[in-house]
């Protein structure tokens, strides 16, 4: 596992949203309400971008076709009859004054 550094503890704040790109991964980092997150840049359901996604509470709607998704652990709150995986969720690493993650 190798770290990627993302970004600086110090440029993270309430209604920060980035997307990355570390080889064929797009991640989304984003702090709300204190929180933050990483997750798939890329709607589970048909691969829309999430960056401009309503957030609210700890859930994330994407903006294609509503579904919703627990931002905390990916699950899928709300669909509609097509079935969908869960949104990918990556554990935050902090190392030194930077937050990134640990891939393989
Ligand atoms: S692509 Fe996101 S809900 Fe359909």
């Amino acid at each position: 596992m190798r770290f990627f550094s993302l970004e600086k503890l110090i440029n993270l704040h309430d209604g920060y949203r980035r997307q990355y790109k570390i080889d064929d991964l797009e991640l989304l980092l984003i702090q709300e309400q204190g929180q933050r997150y990483l997750v798939a840049a890329r709607c589970p359901h048909r691969g829309h971008p999430l960056l401009d996604a309503a957030m609210a509470d700890g859930v994330i709607e994407c903006p294609l076709h509503g579904y919703r998704f627990a931002l905390d652990s990916g699950a899928v709150l709300r669909r509609s009859e097509e079935p969908c995986h869960a949104l990918a969720c990556h554990s935050l690493v902090y190392e030194g004054n930077a937050v990134g993650v640990m891939l393989p």
